[in-house]
């Protein structure tokens, strides 16, 4: 191990997904690496048994597995360690991940959220009702945010945005669906770099609109 929040030096990166849902992201991650990566899927857990990334997952060969008691932090960092996880990614994952989780992977957990934190995030802001959110405060712009995870819902150190334009007539709906497809350029650009520089990077702007530049430099706290 290079640092507490760097990975080992071995490559590809090892990366693991957590997903409660559908997995859609999980999906984009699954996609990029088919090209040449720096990364590879070799992990994917859900809380829930019947959850779509499950299935993704299995589609491509990769280990899927269920997470039985989400705040057994024990168990989890033993399955990670299991499959020598270098980088975690929380990917639609709806449960907290325990303290202990967060110390053993200083600065190698991230999430993605659909909207642009710190605004609309937190405990209880996930899917249609982050949207719903958005559209109520009449926000113009809105979009997707990667930021590392601590022991709070949605607070870590913010790794990069994407920013999307709300547009009149917008329904919670319209706009996930666009945000969605922001999450899905955004995220394997993140571990792309990530994997690339050893450790999580900011990517420059905050704000990135196509490819974002990129400085190698630990986000704060990282
Ligand atoms: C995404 O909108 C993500 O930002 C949020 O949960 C959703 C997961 O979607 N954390 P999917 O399961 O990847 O399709």
């Amino acid at each position: 191990m290079t640092g507490t929040s760097g990975f080992t030096a071995a490559r590809p990166m090892r990366v693991a997904v957590l997903a409660s849902g559908g997995g859609t992201n999980l999906q984009a991650l699954l996609d990029s690496s088919l090209q040449e990566s720096p990364y590879r899927v070799v992990l994917v857990a859900s809380d829930k048994p019947q959850a779509y990334a499950l299935e993704r997952a299995r589609k491509r060969g990769v280990p899927a597995r269920v997470i039985s008691d989400p705040s057994d932090a024990q168990a989890l960092v033993r399955l990670l360690q299991e499959y020598r996880v270098d980088l975690v990614v929380l990917a639609g994952y709806l449960k907290l991940v325990p303290a202990e989780v967060v110390h053993a992977f200083t600065g190698r957990i991230i999430n993605i959220h659909p909207a642009l934190l710190p605004a609309f995030g937190g405990a209880g802001m996930y899917g249609r009702r982050v949207h719903q959110a958005v559209l109520a405060s009449g926000a113009t712009v809105t979009g997707a945010t990667v930021h590392i995870v601590d022991e709070e819902y949605d607070r870590g150190p913010i790794v990069a945005q994407w920013p999307v334009a709300v547009r009149p007539g917008d329904t919670p709906e319209t706009l996930a669906a666009r945000v969605l497809e922001a999450e899905h350029k955004l995220l394997p650009q993140v571990v792309r770099k990530a994997a690339e520089a050893g450790r999580v990077v900011r990517l420059f702007p905050a704000v990135a609109f196509g490819a974002p530049s990129v400085a190698a430099v630990p986000p704060e706290g990282g």
